[in-house]
């Protein structure tokens, strides 16, 4: 990877505590030649000409920013004469596992397991090769990003929530509260997250306000520790089943602190290999769906983009033939 530069809207969205999808669009515009301007000069890039390729995100996601990326990738690809490839988001995350870590690009397909886990999908995917996956399960309600920011939003901490509570969680006690792991009873791989999420919610209405920040840790470190449960045995009887001993946690969620502690635990206790993505490479990213593209190109795969709010991956389109 040549380079890598992230324009974030956090700022943006904090103080409305979510993503306004209007203000999305809005900043995505303004933003992005810039970004891209700046993501060649750092790769030493005189001239877009001097790519192989462009690649873009055509969804899952909000259609509005999405079709900001679309058009201008469009633009370029059509002024430089170069193929366009549009990627699907989840399979750029399932590329971050290996950016930064060049020598072992090879390895990106390989089958394994992944776990993704983000603000919009949590989802246990049997990955066989390139643009071939099997979806074994996913949430039923709340994805586990979106769980830890709704919570974060009724304790009052901000937005968005997954590093917020990550942090406050290390300085409390687990087992302070005993929150559902739900679905841990079924024998398939689906999640849930919206009961943990109510939990909490009764827990902090009986209490009244939490008044110490003891308190708070302790809701915080609890609640981490029923998500990361569950997604922890999912992800281990999934490796199980599937029978291929090699494990990879993608997305947002990837970077929480309890999740990886844990997941280099139970790697060591069963056995299989674990790859998890350095931090800056855990959140949404253009090297992932750079990443991809470069797969997709070596592999001679076709390049087209349709945009898409919402197209499961193992949809037919993804496929490579
Ligand atoms: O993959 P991502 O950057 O965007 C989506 O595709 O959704 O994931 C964003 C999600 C947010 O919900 C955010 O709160 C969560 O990832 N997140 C975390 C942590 N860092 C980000 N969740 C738990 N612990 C973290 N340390
Ligand atoms: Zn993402």
């Amino acid at each position: 990877m040549r380079s890598s530069v992230v324009a974030s809207q956090v700022g943006v969205h904090s103080h409305f505590g979510g993503v306004v999808p209007e203000l999305a669009s809005r900043h995505h515009l303004s933003g992005i030649v810039p970004v891209v301007c700046e993501a060649l000069t750092r790769a030493g890039v005189a001239h877009a000409r001097d790519c192989d390729a462009i690649a873009v995100t055509e969804g899952p996601g909000l259609v509005g920013a999405l079709l900001v990326g679309v058009q201008l990738a469009r633009g370029l690809a059509c002024a430089v004469e170069r193929p366009l490839y549009g990627i699907h988001h989840m399979e750029g995350h399932l590329f971050s596992a290996f950016l930064g870590d060049q020598d072992r690009h090879a390895e990106a397909f390989e089958p394994h397991v992944a776990l993704l886990v983000s603000g919009g999908h949590t989802e246990l995917v049997h990955v066989h090769g390139l643009g071939d996956y099997t979806i074994l399960g996913a949430t039923r309600d709340d994805a586990a990003g979106e769980a830890f920011d709704k919570v974060a939003k009724l304790l009052g901490l901000g937005y968005p929530g997954g590093p917020i509570i990550d942090r406050l969680a290390d300085e409390g006690d687990p087992c302070a509260y005993a929150f559902p792991r739900a679905m841990l009873d079924r024998d398939n791989f689906e999640f849930s997250f919206s009961g943990v999420k109510t939990a909490v919610l009764v827990r902090v209405e009986q209490a009244g306000a939490l008044s110490s920040r003891a308190q708070l840790a302790d809701v915080c470190a609890s609640f981490r520790r029923a998500v990361v449960d569950v997604l922890i045995e999912k992800a281990r009887r999934a490796v199980a089943k599937v029978g291929v001993p090699r494990l990879h946690v993608v997305g947002g969620v990837a970077a929480n602190r309890g999740l990886r502690v844990a997941l280099e635990q139970v790697a060591a206790e069963d056995g299989f290999a674990l790859r998890i993505p350095p931090l800056r490479y855990c959140g949404d990213n253009a090297a992932m769906i750079g990443a991809a593209a470069a797969a997709r190109y070596a592999a001679k795969a076709r390049a087209d983009v349709v945009v898409h709010a919402s197209l499961a991956l193992d949809d037919p389109r993804i496929r490579m033939s």
